[in-house]
């Protein structure tokens, strides 16, 4: 805890109307419009208990914040909590025995019962003790498409990639550049990942990022991909933004016409005042394969020398699953609840395409549930690399990919 919040923290306890109350000092990497509107649905809660939430936003998005994260816990100066992706980046810090064991809190508030799907909780779970909780899923398997740009173009909005890439020459024609990329490595490594999944199917997707298959890699489905990926390249050209909800406003402006993003860009469309079906449209699996990943973030607690803490973080671990809390939450968010026996208050068509796909258990794990943090990073830099080298062909990078995955395997 940093000496300003314990202070902070032993203020409060002391001038307090409230017994007990604490403030918590909480990281995480939602700084867009859409994520900040949604972190302080949180804040509002915890704050309605008596306590207080101390924001630490980070910007830049994961890739940026989680090595922060990582440092000022190593260092001996954590925050109460912190938010990961749903997987495999909090287990070496699980394994050194610095984060708070939950399970008292999830036995307690029949986690097991309620948090839907059961995957989410065994993301959470170390040698049969829950070290999570699960605040959401986020699927990136979606593209979204501005209405207004197919209309300029004289065309109607495509209703799957095939149909996306006949429209490439008319978009450009209309001076609308066909797809928004950002520069940061996740977006475009991510975007690959829902080709594949869209292109090349599943069970190919599985043999490589689950079986480490470099065989698959090399394999003609996959160098399909890789060549839809290089003429992907080409349709970015023309629009240089950085952050992914730039990326997500040139569509909004309808600059570029579609995105290939989770469905954190719903928050941003909310933002902004649009509407699902008229403004901007959705396809999930690219409109080619109808599935969703069950990604999404989950927070962590620090393991502090303070009991005042450790009972404040568990009060607010239960606080975070609580049936308002998820629906406050997600709503704004645009990610769905991670239990199964709450209603969302109001649901556009995009959210309910993504309830049916949950609902049909049209589900498939997320690249982090089965991709070491080393391996992601790898297959990040690859990525960006072959985006940002127009030189590099789909069989150079294909070829490196599979090297990539051998040597994960
Ligand atoms: C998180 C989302 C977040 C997105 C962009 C993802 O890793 O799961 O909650 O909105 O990153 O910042």
């Amino acid at each position: 805890m940093k000496l300003t919040t314990k202070l902070l923290a032993a203020t409060a306890i002391v001038s307090a109307t409230s017994a007990g109350a604490v403030d918590l000092e909480v990281m995480h990497w939602w700084t867009s419009g859409g994520e900040a509107a949604a972190v302080a649905e949180f804040a509002k809660a915890w704050d309605a208990t008596g306590n207080t939430w101390v924001d630490g936003a980070i910007a830049g998005g994961g890739d940026v914040a989680r090595p922060v994260m990582v440092s000022r816990i190593l260092g001996g100066d954590p925050p109460a909590a912190f938010q990961f992706n749903h997987g495999l980046q909090a287990q070496e810090l699980i394994e050194a025995g610095l984060m708070l064991d939950l399970t008292d809190v999830a036995e307690a508030e029949g986690w097991e019962d309620i948090v839907n799907p059961p995957s989410l909780l065994d993301a959470c779970t170390y040698e049969g003790r829950v070290y999570c909780a699960p605040v959401n899923i986020h699927s990136w398997q979606w593209m979204w498409l501005s209405n207004a740009a197919f209309e300029k173009a004289g065309l109607e909005v495509p209703e799957s990639w095939t149909e996306f890439v006949a429209d490439t020459e008319a978009l450009r024609e209309a001076g609308v550049v066909p797809l928004a990329m950002g520069g940061q490595s996740w977006q475009q490594s991510g975007s690959f990942g829902v080709m594949v999944v869209a292109l090349a199917g599943l069970d190919n997707w599985l043999a490589v990022n689950r079986d480490k298959d470099a065989s698959v890699v090399r394999g003609e489905a996959y160098g399909e991909v890789f060549q839809a990926f290089a003429d992907a390249r080409d349709m970015a050209e023309g629009l240089d933004v950085q952050d992914w909800n730039q990326a997500t406003n040139a569509v909004i402006t309808g600059d570029a016409a579609a995105q290939i993003m989770g469905d954190w860009a719903q928050g941003e469309f909310a933002v902004a005042g649009m509407t699902a079906g008229e403004d901007y449209s959705c396809l999930p699996g690219l409109g080619e394969v109808a599935i969703l990943d069950t990604g999404g973030d989950a927070f962590y607690f620090p393991v502090v020398d303070d009991p005042e803490i450790t009972a404040a973080q568990k009060e607010l671990a239960a606080l975070l699953l609580s049936p308002e809390v998820q629906v406050a939450f997600n709503s704004v968010k645009g990610s769905l609840p991670i239990r199964g026996d709450v209603d969302l208050t109001t649901v556009n068509e995009c959210t309910q395409k993504g309830l049916d796909l949950l609902a049909a258990g049209n589900t498939m794990p997320s690249g982090n549930q089965l991709i070491s943090p080393d391996v992601n990073t790898q297959l990040n830099d690859l990525m960006t690399e072959f985006w940002n080298t127009p030189s590099m062909t789909a069989e150079d990078v294909q070829e490196r990919y599979a090297q990539i995955i051998e040597s994960a395997s």
